[in-house]
């Protein structure tokens, strides 16, 4: 974004849904709310104006506004975004929110990701799956620097539902992992402390729910704020889950 950019606010106009599902009176619509552009802001900063001086009642999440937390998605232009990562300079003057599809509205610009990703951890079970007796005296094992920096990139997912809005078959089947759940599951298939069995692995991840559903176009990659390298998950837990099936044949035909 560039300082002559900055330098020429605007009058910016913002179409906002708005809906409460708790209020029987209440149906889907748009309010338009018209702020005059201030240097550098964010749609964060635009919000929490509209809401302290046009209406109070206009509901949206945020905690961190660093784009740390994953509260603040929401719809702009089309496009699922951060409204705290979002400069108003980079949008036109005419601005459409609308809350994340996918998830379960809350209200307005608000939605709940929160169960979407419980169901998701409880699905994939997202934890260390150690099967070793427990022995106090055992010595820390070492984990190579590069498996310790992959398992860190994917746990740089905060969790925002971008991913998920952005994607067709997550649209269509809210069952599908989507980009979210195919990194968690890369995240621990990497971690050499899961003891997992490659059987175990192929139940979690491979169906037209996992990483078999997906279509590969990217959408995910085009909006993950954290540019998390999703390409490269879907190729490792490709290459992981097909290596698994060559396995369970191979073993049934040993078997025969
Ligand atoms: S590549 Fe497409 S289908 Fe696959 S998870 Fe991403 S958005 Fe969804
Ligand atoms: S993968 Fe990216 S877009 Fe999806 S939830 Fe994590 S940070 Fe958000
Ligand atoms: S407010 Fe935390 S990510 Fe935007």
């Amino acid at each position: 974004m560039s300082d002559e950019k900055q330098t020429a606010l605007r009058r910016l106009r913002f179409e906002v849904f708005r809906f409460n599902p708790e209020d029987e009176h209440s149906a889907p619509h748009t309010d338009v709310f018209e702020i005059d552009e201030t240097p550098f802001m964010s749609l964060y900063i635009a919000l929490s104006q509209i809401r302290e001086t046009l209406d109070p009642g206009l509901q949206f999440d945020f905690a961190c506004r660093s784009a740390t937390c994953g509260s603040c998605g929401m719809m702009v232009n089309g496009r699922p975004a951060l409204a705290c990562r979002t400069l108003t300079a980079d949008l036109p003057e005419d601005i459409q929110l609308y809350p994340l599809p996918t998830f379960k509205l809350i209200g307005d610009l608000s939605v709940d990701t929160g169960t979407w990703f419980r169901e998701m951890a409880e699905r994939t079970e997202s934890w260390i799956h150690e099967r070793m007796p427990f022995d106090p005296d055992a010595t820390e094992e070492r984990m190579s620097d590069d498996i310790a920096a992959a398992i860190y990139e994917g746990d740089r997912c905060i969790e925002c539902g971008c991913c998920v809005a952005s994607c067709g078959i997550a649209n269509l089947d809210g069952e599908f992992l989507a980009a979210a759940g195919l990194n968690r599951i890369a995240r621990f298939m990497m971690d050499p402390r899961d003891q997992r069995s490659e059987a175990d692995w192929f139940e979690v991840v491979a169906g037209d729910q996992g990483v078999f559903g997906c279509v590969g176009m990217m959408a995910c990659a085009d909006v993950c704020p954290k540019e998390l390298p999703l390409l490269e998950v879907y190729a490792y837990l490709r290459r992981r889950t097909l290596g698994a099936r060559f396995v369970a044949k191979s073993d049934k035909r040993n078997t025969a």
